[in-house]
């Protein structure tokens, strides 16, 4: 919302200047009035726009999502598998440095899996390491509303960390399966999950695969709830519909809930049940779908 508040002080602001410049009389150029209401009202914008981004960019992790305390309890269990050290929950603008280690661990195992191929022919942006902002997940899976012996699937499940707090917020759950590509990040979420069940003794059961999602042995049939960080996985020209994931989720039985960020699943397979736009106002500016399958 912020954004589109922002968004539209930056066109009525440009509109405005537009106007003056374009104002005449019999051939004159604007008046000193009309530049003067122009300029002060801009000033006004330009400050409220300042303001909107200073709340925009508040620092990462204050939150804006409210969390029950068992959400934010669960939430907590997993975060200190993950960043285990001060230093890793250090806060940064790309996440904590626990997270940031992560993803330079990530570049590597991504490059192990390039190194001696075709750059033709291997996957790359679409490998792209992040882990989603916890309370955002929260949010999404609320309104996805998991039911009891629900089997969840996170497609691209890197180090497993939305994959452990799916199981750690919602217990109810049947199952929650992780499918990551990269061998060497798949290996990592291995050794978090072999924490959970200290960490989280309530927590749901998780299996984790090493393969590629659009591969067919990746059986998805059963799935209530699939999570996909898609931010950038591959879309259509449009830049924005999902492409391979949308493929893949034909699988999907009906009424199936799937929760995508930035990316969008074509209409009217799917139904858009809920938008969260950058729930936090941290520099990660995320938006979060959840669709249902509608046939
Ligand atoms: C942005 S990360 C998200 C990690 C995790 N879901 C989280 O939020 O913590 C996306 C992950 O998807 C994996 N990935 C991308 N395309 C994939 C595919 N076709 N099959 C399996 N994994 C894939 C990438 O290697 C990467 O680890």
């Amino acid at each position: 919302m912020q954004a589109e508040h922002i968004e539209a002080a930056v066109n009525f602001g440009s509109q405005l200047l537009a106007y003056s410049d374009e104002f005449t009389i019999g051939g004159a150029k604007p008046t000193v009035q009309l530049s003067t209401a122009a300029i002060g009202i801009t000033s006004a914008l330009t400050l409220g726009l300042f303001g909107a981004l200073g709340l925009l960019l508040t620092k990462p992790g204050t939150g804006k999502i409210a969390l029950s305390e068992e959400e934010a309890s669960a939430l907590e269990a997993v975060s200190s598998l993950y960043d285990v050290t001060d230093a890793d929950k250090a806060v940064t603008e790309r996440g904590t440095a626990g997270e940031v280690k992560r993803k330079q661990a990530a570049e590597k195992f991504k490059l192990d899996y390039q190194r001696g191929k075709d750059v033709r022919e291997v996957r790359d942006k679409t490998l792209a390491y992040a882990e989603v902002e916890g309370a955002l997940l929260a949010a999404l899976l609320r309104a996805a509303a998991p039911q009891e012996g629900e089997v969840f699937f996170d497609l691209g499940s890197g180090m497993g960390r939305a994959l452990l707090s799916a199981a750690a917020l919602h217990p109810e759950l049947g199952e929650c399966v992780g499918v990551e590509f990269l061998a060497g990040l798949h290996k990592q979420a291995q050794g978090y999950a072999s924490k959970l069940s200290r960490a989280v003794p309530r927590a749901a059961p998780v299996r984790l695969v090493n393969a590629d999602f659009c591969d067919p042995s990746v059986d998805i049939s059963n799935a209530g709830i699939v999570f996909a960080y898609s931010t950038r996985y591959a879309t259509a020209s449009d830049g924005i519909t999902l492409t391979e994931l949308g493929e893949k989720l034909k699988e999907l039985p009906k009424g199936a809930r799937v929760i995508t960020t930035d990316r969008r699943l074509r209409a009217p397979d799917f139904q858009l049940i809920k938008q969260i736009n950058d729930p936090n106002g941290d520099l990660q500016l995320t938006t979060g779908f959840v669709w249902r399958k509608a046939t």
